[in-house]
């Protein structure tokens, strides 16, 4: 691959350098620049790559700490019932490789002994942190009282808490949404139980359970959950642009910040957040950089267990949000789908890519591509 920031020298707290000059960040207080201590893991610097399920495998974690800028990767939901029942691809779902560390492995469920016994396997199989799960609004994972479900429920989730930290030795941290719905916004309760049961962060997606994606994510809200608790608080939702982590920061007072879809989108988002905290200019990916990131996407995600055509349907999935903002990206997206192997994929890639280098395109990265 052509030169990633990461491959070069890399300032104190682990972000690559930039030829930019540095320049004051009078933006954001400095305790909002410094790397988040969660139990004996330091997150640094203090942004983390959303848990995504169906995208946040092994292959797309390693893939964007790779790019630096990311303090902390966290895996797919892993369910607890899989998880404790040996079910395999459960398992394979909380793998994590050698050299991705720190990672958390997030599991969901809502029994406090499974969900004590699942801690204890990421644990073993090297999780640098548990993260419980108590935001996800799917109706068949609510059902099991499970994910989001658990904000109605503040007994049985603080058993759930109190059963996770008698179990395991690493950190346990929480992610939650603002509550259930706007008259249930208990998310500083829920905080403050996971808190008293000796959790070490928790993220709140700055939303309510029953406002599922819609609406924009109310960053201010999650100041209540600041104040209510002395763990890390990291806000999450909509952080899609260096600026929205900047408002989010400082609407909330959180000490971190957690971006999913954005990155989906902008590979390099959580680094240029870093920067911008840190006081550089953020680093601005050429399209040959964007392609390369993709074969390499490609070539790291073409091996692995998966029946080929669920490593395919993954690929596509993936390369559908990787090339998202790209000119005529809607028409690369279709040659992308209807592609039927990894080497239909590289070629058609190889085609588009080429055709963009001999437009002499180089710049073309932009929201309003994707319109056409
Ligand atoms: C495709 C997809 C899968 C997700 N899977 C999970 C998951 O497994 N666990 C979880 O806690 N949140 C999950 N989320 C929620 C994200 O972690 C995040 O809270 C949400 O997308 C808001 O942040 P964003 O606006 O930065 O994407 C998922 C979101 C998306 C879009």
């Amino acid at each position: 691959m052509t030169q990633n920031p990461s491959d070069r020298d890399t300032t104190s707290n682990g972000l690559p350098a930039t030829s930019a000059s540095k320049r004051p960040t009078d933006r954001i207080p400095p305790d909002m620049r410094s790397p988040l201590a969660v139990g004996s893991v330091t997150i640094v610097p203090p942004c983390i790559l959303a848990p995504m399920e169906g995208i946040t495998d092994r292959h797309y974690r390693r893939l964007i700490r790779s790019l630096g800028g990311c303090g902390l990767t966290v895996t797919e939901f892993v369910s607890s019932e899989g998880l404790t029942r040996d079910a395999r691809r459960v398992k394979e779902t909380a793998e994590i490789d050698q050299d991705e560390h720190p990672v958390a492995v997030q599991i969901y469920g809502s029994d406090p002994a499974r969900m004590a016994e699942s801690a204890v396997r990421c644990q073993q199989m090297g999780a640098d942190i548990v993260d419980l799960n108590l935001g996800c609004p799917s109706k068949s994972v609510n059902q099991g009282k499970s994910g989001a479900y658990l904000m109605r429920e503040p007994e049985l989730a603080a058993r759930i808490f109190e059963a996770v930290a008698a179990a395991v030795t690493v950190p346990f941290t929480v992610k939650m949404r603002l509550g259930w719905d706007d008259d249930h916004r208990n998310a500083p309760q829920i905080a403050h139980l996971a808190e008293s049961a000796g959790a070490r962060m928790v993220t709140v997606h700055a939303r309510t359970r029953m406002a599922m994606y819609s609406g924009r994510a109310q960053w201010e809200a999650v100041r209540e959950v600041v104040e209510a608790v002395r763990i890390p608080v990291v806000v999450n939702g909509d952080i899609l642009t260096v600026p929205d982590a900047h408002r989010a920061l400082r609407a909330s007072g959180a000490s971190g910040v957690m971006a999913g879809r954005g990155v989906l989108r902008n590979p390099w988002l959580l680094l240029q957040i870093a920067q911008s905290l840190e006081g550089t200019e953020p680093f601005e990916p050429a399209l040959e950089l964007r392609h390369e990131l993709i074969v390499t996407y490609l070539d790291r995600r073409a091996v692995g267990f998966d029946r080929v055509d669920v490593r395919l349907g993954r690929i596509k999935k993936v390369l559908g949000f990787l090339t998202k903002g790209l000119p005529w990206g809607a028409r690369l997206r279709t040659s992308l789908f209807r592609s039927g192997s990894e080497e239909e994929l590289k070629r058609n890639l190889a085609d588009y890519f080429d055709r963009l280098r001999r437009d002499g395109r180089t710049d073309a990265f932009s929201a309003s591509h994707d319109e056409r």
